[in-house]
């Protein structure tokens, strides 16, 4: 299958209807074969970036750019971090959602199947999606995403409101889902899970992409001085001199 990545993104800028910048002068390139973990401070833009790549948002200036625009729109899927549910049973979710990508109907039932059974959501299948607990909803949405067997696969802290067992399952279908072939970019405010997962970590802050490094670099050595407060856990707005608390040997 011909491919859409890399996805080029060139000097973006996003602004909010009042005209306030929100995405800064943000180049980026997303390659294949890894994933991308984007982490950064409440507020930082990562959910705005997520949704500018994934065509649900336009930038305001600047291009973003798919290898072969024809197929782009078909070839990725999105997994927010609150899953929306049609008013149907989880399996006609699936099928709805395969319905718009043009799969045809002979073929939906068994790619249904597969990823109800990998994703352990066969027994829920035929309950309305809307009264699955937040973690089977969350799985039925990976589960919804895979079956679309996208080329790039974008999550928004997919297991923000999850207790850790459930986080587990949902890191350990992301990993399937890219052992497969899909480009994984993703969100998380957990930073174990970032270096579980991370083969890139970009760091936003602000609207302004501060660092893009492979993970092991940027967890031992990260270039940016706010990043490496932000690893260790330090508040970010100290480093500005910001807010209540004013601490001399931080502020700049
Ligand atoms: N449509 C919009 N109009 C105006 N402001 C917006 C809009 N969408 C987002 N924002 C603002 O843009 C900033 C970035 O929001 P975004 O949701 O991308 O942050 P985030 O990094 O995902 O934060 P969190 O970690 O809390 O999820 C926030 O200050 C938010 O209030
Ligand atoms: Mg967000």
């Amino acid at each position: 299958m011909t491919s859409i990545l890399p996805l080029k993104l060139s000097n973006i800028w996003f602004r909010s209807r009042e005209g306030i910048p929100l995405i800064k002068e943000l180049s980026l390139e997303l390659d294949a074969g890894t994933r991308t973990i984007i982490i950064g401070p409440n507020g930082a833009g990562k959910s705005l970036l997520l949704r500018l790549c994934h065509g649900l948002l336009r930038p305001t200036e600047g291009h973003i750019k798919w290898q072969n625009n024809t197929i782009a729109q078909h070839a990725q899927a999105m997994v927010f971090q609150r899953p929306v549910m049609l008013r149907r049973s989880a399996r006609a979710n699936i099928d709805y959602a395969l319905s718009l990508h043009n799969v045809a109907k002979a073929e939906r039932a068994d790619i249904i199947e597969e990823v109800l059974q990998r994703t352990g959501m066969t027994r829920q299948a035929d309950a309305p999606a809307r009264v699955l607990s937040f973690g089977e909803q969350q799985r039925l949405a990976i589960a919804r995403a895979w079956a679309l067997k996208p080329q790039i696969l974008f999550l928004d802290e997919p297991t923000a409101s999850l207790d850790p067992s459930a986080s587990h399952q949902i890191e350990e279908l992301i990993q399937a889902i890219f052992d497969q072939g899909t480009k994984i970019v993703m969100t998380t405010h957990d930073l174990g899970q970032a270096r579980r997962l991370a083969d890139e970590v970009l760091f936003l802050h602000r609207g302004r992409l501060l660092e893009q490094a492979p993970a092991e670099t940027f967890f031992e050595t990260p270039h940016n001085d706010l990043a490496q407060a932000f690893v260790k856990g330090e508040l970010l707005w100290w480093k500005r001199g910001e807010g209540p608390r004013r601490d001399p040997k931080h502020a700049r």
